[in-house]
């Protein structure tokens, strides 16, 4: 690859998708507030999307916390705190990243599944509910694959490699020169988890920012006055 494609795809395209995250957010909360919702879909089928949509929440949060560990944070501090790199990878990506993806992929392929068979559910889905259902899904088995590939790359660890390049990103001095050596999979499934990044202001997507942050800092209990009459 050239020197010009890979700082095309491994510093110019990252920074555009963040971008693109960061103040579509802002712009869509600020003048587009109104229209932020996840557009539910449970008045037309209520079943498989129960099923589906808790699979998917639950395996999605505990791979986002396994992205946090596995990429944000230098294998420098896991080695202090004892957790060697047999130990990461065996415990921390193939059994619980594996079984966090594995969950992620169930519940997608339900809601894959419901919203381009239930008649109803499809006529009412927009061009970018379809295209969200089908990038999660291709994202999330590409990331299943890498997982379960990294045994067959013996010399690679993405936590000195990928995960490098990833922080190198956010302190504005990208390291493009250690994407080289990184298998395939991992580089198209790092392509579509940040295309997703990038598109996620402009959908539904936009609803996970919803978060009831307030809960964490409001007191327990909010009494009001009584009114004076
Ligand atoms: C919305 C975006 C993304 C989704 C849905 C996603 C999903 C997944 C899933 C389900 C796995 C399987 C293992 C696990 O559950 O942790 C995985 C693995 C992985 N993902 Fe992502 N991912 C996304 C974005 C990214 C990005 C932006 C990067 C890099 C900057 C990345 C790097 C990796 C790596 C290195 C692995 C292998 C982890 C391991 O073997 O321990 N992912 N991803």
């Amino acid at each position: 690859m050239s020197d010009f494609f890979s700082i095309l795809l491994w510093v110019i395209f990252p920074y555009a998708m963040l971008l693109s995250f960061v103040f579509g957010t802002i712009i869509r909360f600020t003048w587009f507030r109104a229209g932020i919702t996840a557009v539910s879909s449970e008045m037309l089928e209520k079943r498989k999307l129960m099923v589906g949509s808790l699979l998917f929440h639950v395996g999605i949060i505990l791979a986002f916390f396994g992205h946090i560990l596995g990429i944000l944070i230098p294998k420098t501090w896991t080695d202090f705190f004892g957790i060697s790199n047999e130990m990461y990878h065996i415990f921390g990506s193939l059994m619980m990243g594996t079984g966090a993806g594995l969950l992620a992929l169930a519940g997608m392929t339900i809601l894959t599944y419901r919203r381009f068979t239930n008649a109803r559910v499809f006529i009412t889905s927009s061009w970018s509910d379809l295209m969200v259902n089908v990038a999660l899904l291709i994202t999330i088995i590409l990331g299943l694959a890498s997982t379960l590939s990294g045994p067959f790359f013996p010399g690679f660890d993405y936590r000195e490699t990928l995960s490098v390049w990833a922080r190198s990103l956010f302190y504005l001095q990208p390291h493009w020169q250690l994407m080289a050596t990184v298998p395939v999979v991992y580089k198209i499934h790092v392509i579509c988890g940040f295309l997703i990044f990038g598109f996620f202001p402009y959908t539904r997507l936009v609803h996970a920012m919803t978060l009831p942050w307030q809960y964490i800092f409001r007191r327990y209990i909010v009494y009001r006055r009584k009114p004076r009459v």
